[in-house]
């Protein structure tokens, strides 16, 4: 079993995993975009549309943005001009403030919201021209499974782009990260949205992911090719680029 699959929000063995992070989802999807804004003093906006200008450099029609949320990447994405973006999220909570955000934008026949396990999809192979995940994967149950799900519905030549937490390489950023993400924002996380764990299984989920070449080595394994990272905010995240 891999660190990444022992972490789980509420303690429960690896095969809750998934049980327990979309139930997660739905206690703090009504303080999910306040708290992300927030907790990253708004830098995660830039980096979204750092995704974005990736997956415009591709001109894709059908974007599949999975573990879509609260839909902030997929409402994004119309800037790349696709026909279509489907969002896809294990959690009901998180979708309907997404469905939402996407009505009052007047964007409803350009997204469209769906209730789905990135782990197993469902949609036919190799039907999109290219799919997104932001701060997903870290979640997956079985992530190995997850990529190479994404990489079955993707068509060739096509890119997958995952924007994820990772670990500062720096030391001493790395210690004055971690102290800020392992005890300043459990707490305002704690105090806001009300759930107990979510704010200290975000720090605890990012430090077990696979995160640089472990994960570029996964994604190779499932078949990508022309994998390549960049670090963003002296790698406090990073945005994977992998072609099918
Ligand atoms: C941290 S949120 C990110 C949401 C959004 N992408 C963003 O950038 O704000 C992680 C999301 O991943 C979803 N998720 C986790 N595992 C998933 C899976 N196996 N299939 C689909 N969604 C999943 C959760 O329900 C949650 O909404």
């Amino acid at each position: 079993m891999s660190q990444q699959e022992a972490v789980t929000p509420y303690g429960g063995s690896k095969d809750e995993k998934k049980k327990e992070v979309a139930s997660m989802f739905n206690n703090i999807a009504g303080h999910y975009d306040f708290l992300n804004h927030f907790l990253s003093v708004g830098i995660d906006k830039l980096w979204r549309r750092k995704v974005v200008k990736i997956v415009k450099s591709y001109q894709p029609k059908q974007i599949l943005d999975m573990a879509t949320g609260t839909g902030d990447l997929a409402i994004a994405l119309t800037k790349a001009q696709p026909q279509k973006i489907v969002g896809v999220d294990l959690s009901e909570g998180m979708l309907e403030v997404g469905e939402k955000k996407v009505k009052d934008l007047g964007l409803q026949d350009q997204i469209s919201m769906e209730l789905g396990d990135s782990e197993n999809i469902l949609f036919e192979d190799e039907k999109f021209d290219a799919i997104t995940v932001a701060f997903g994967v870290r979640n997956y149950e079985n992530l190995d499974q997850g990529l190479s799900e994404m990489y079955r519905v993707l068509k060739n030549d096509s890119p997958l782009v995952v924007l994820e937490f990772s670990k500062p390489r720096n030391p001493i950023f790395r210690k004055i990260y971690f102290f800020y993400f392992l005890n300043v924002l459990p707490f305002i996380g704690r105090l806001i949205s009300k759930d107990s764990r979510a704010y200290s299984y975000l720090p605890e989920s990012v430090k077990a992911f696979p995160d640089g070449a472990v994960f570029e080595n996964k994604l190779k394994a499932v078949g990508f090719k022309s994998v390549k990272t960049r670090s963003l905010t002296f790698g406090i995240a990073s945005i994977y680029e992998a072609v099918k």
